[in-house]
């Protein structure tokens, strides 16, 4: 049996990325894929928990620590991730270094110092770019309590997403009705296996 597959969610807040993640799992389990879902930052960790107390705004770090705090979250995942995936796994991630860079460059730290810590993570197959405007966003519950949820922060980061998509990305409307979302989703995740499994890739390590 092959390696499983490792896709990627990203997006802005609120675009819906944990809806559809949750969606493609259970298709893909559904159709006797195994596949399971991951969600960074894994709150759940002490170091998750940290991060949790910086997000919803009940400690402070600078952003500098902040932004190794998140990389150091998805290296403490890197032994189970590599594990599943050889064990014929394929994962569904929500959020991981690209959402990192994202926001850490948006607050103006510069680009190349946000990528460092990240560089040799396990890279994805291929990440889902859920794309919804800022405005557009902000009208669906409207943001909440977390230190991210402004306009202005959250129209930098979907600049900063864009500057660091290559052929491995593919853009999907997320202001089109889940339904259709959804199927587009199990479209493109079809033609990534089909293509895995004509000529299976090893596992690729992140920018590197
Ligand atoms: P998340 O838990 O996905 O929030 P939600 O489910 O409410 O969308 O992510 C929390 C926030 O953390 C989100 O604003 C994005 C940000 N983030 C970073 O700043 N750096 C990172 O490395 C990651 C993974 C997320």
């Amino acid at each position: 049996m092959g390696r499983g597959l490792f896709i990627l969610f990203e997006g802005c807040d609120r675009s819906g990325k944990t809806t559809q993640s949750t969606r493609l799992v259970k298709a893909l389990n559904d159709a006797g894929i195994k596949a399971k879902l991951l969600k960074f930052p894994d709150r759940t960790t002490a170091i998750g928990k940290m991060i949790d107390g910086y997000l919803s705004q009940k400690t402070k770090l600078d952003d500098q620590a902040i932004h190794l705090l998140f990389s150091a979250n998805r290296w403490e995942a890197m032994d189970q991730v590599r594990a599943e995936l050889e064990s014929g796994t394929t994962l569904v991630v929500d959020r991981y270094a690209f959402s990192g860079v994202a926001f850490s460059a948006a607050k103006r730290l510069d680009i190349k110092w946000c990528k460092a810590p990240d560089v040799g993570l396990i890279a994805p197959d291929r990440v889902y770019f859920l794309d919804i405007h800022p405005d557009d966003a902000a009208k669906r519950d409207g943001y909440g309590e977390e230190i991210y949820e402004k306009r202005e922060m959250q129209i930098e980061v979907r600049v900063k997403f864009f500057s660091m998509m290559d052929s491995t990305w593919s853009i999907v409307d997320a202001l089109k009705d889940p339904d259709e979302i959804h199927r587009q989703i199990m479209m493109l995740t079809k033609q990534a296996f089909k293509r895995h499994k004509e000529s299976p890739a090893p596992i690729a390590k992140l920018w590197m």
